[in-house]
């Protein structure tokens, strides 16, 4: 998992508007540290083994840079996203390349923030709602994809999309991250029902984009400066790579925002 990804580029990445609670159009990234910072993470992901696909951002889209955004993948099926008015524009972008490389592209009927409430995790999908995603696309997701959904509702603003306080990670132990307190109870007992082996984050951690992550079940590519999460990661024998990512935390994103996966594993049964 994770070993085929798709990113944009920062070379249009603003603060324009302000859709999040990290958000503040009075704090703007630096252009070239976003890029660069940027081109690291491509780097990484390269350096780890990763096929990195590439669809150049567009100047009116200011958040194209955060690609987990535009849909969700599973085999030879795309469900785009439908994010907020301000992102919009970016959708044509991402359904023409998606189309392009031969997907069948299917629309989303209700909001929905792509993979950023969607996260595979072997048949199951664990997808977030009740702030960028309307949870009637639950049996959408089901019924277009394939998966198992497993409903998880974070409880904050701060945690506007489930890949802010949730990370698959996978790898010899079978692991999720997650921050407990960022999810309302019946969501935890949800994930914790599934009896895999869960590495807790404080909220510190999480606030920090920590789970932000991109694992494919030997490397994991994480935020620098979260050494509670990046020790548990070491410590269940995963190779952990920490970059920076204080750019494209002012847009309220870090590293998972910034890849859609393209090679999720297509149904085991059925
Ligand atoms: N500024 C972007 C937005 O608010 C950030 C998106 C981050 N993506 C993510 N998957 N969490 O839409």
């Amino acid at each position: 998992m994770n070993r085929e990804l798709l990113m944009s580029d920062a070379t249009h990445f603003r603060v324009d508007y302000e859709i999040n609670p990290y958000m503040c159009t009075g704090v703007q990234p630096d252009p070239a540290a976003a890029v660069a910072e940027h081109a690291a993470i491509a780097a990484a992901h390269l350096a780890a083994g990763r096929k990195v696909e590439y669809l150049p951002s567009a100047p009116q889209c200011p958040d194209m840079v955060f690609t987990a955004n535009a849909a969700v993948v599973r085999g030879g099926r795309a469900v785009l996203g439908d994010p907020p008015a301000q992102r919009q524009a970016e959708l044509p972008y991402f359904r023409q390349w998606l189309t392009e490389q031969g997907y069948d592209v299917v629309a989303a009927p209700y909001p929905f923030s792509g993979q950023g409430d969607a996260l595979a995790f072997g048949d199951l999908l664990l997808a977030g709602y009740g702030y960028r995603t309307d949870r009637r696309m639950h049996p959408v997701l089901a019924a277009e994809l394939g998966y198992q959904v497993v409903p998880v509702r974070t409880v904050s603003p701060r945690w506007y999309d489930l890949d802010l306080a949730v990370a698959v990670v996978g790898g010899p132990t079978n692991t999720l991250a997650w921050c407990p307190a960022a999810l309302d109870p019946a969501s935890q007992g949800r994930l914790r029902d599934l009896a895999v082996d869960l590495i807790d984050v404080d909220v510190d951690e999480a606030a920090r984009f920590a789970l932000n992550l991109v694992s494919d079940g030997t490397t994991v590519t994480m935020t620098r400066g979260n050494p509670g999460l990046a020790s548990a990661l070491r410590e269940r024998g995963l190779q952990v790579v920490e970059l920076d990512t204080t750019e494209l935390a002012k847009g309220g994103g870090g590293i998972r925002c910034t890849a859609l996966t393209l090679d999720n594993p297509p149904a085991t049964t059925g």
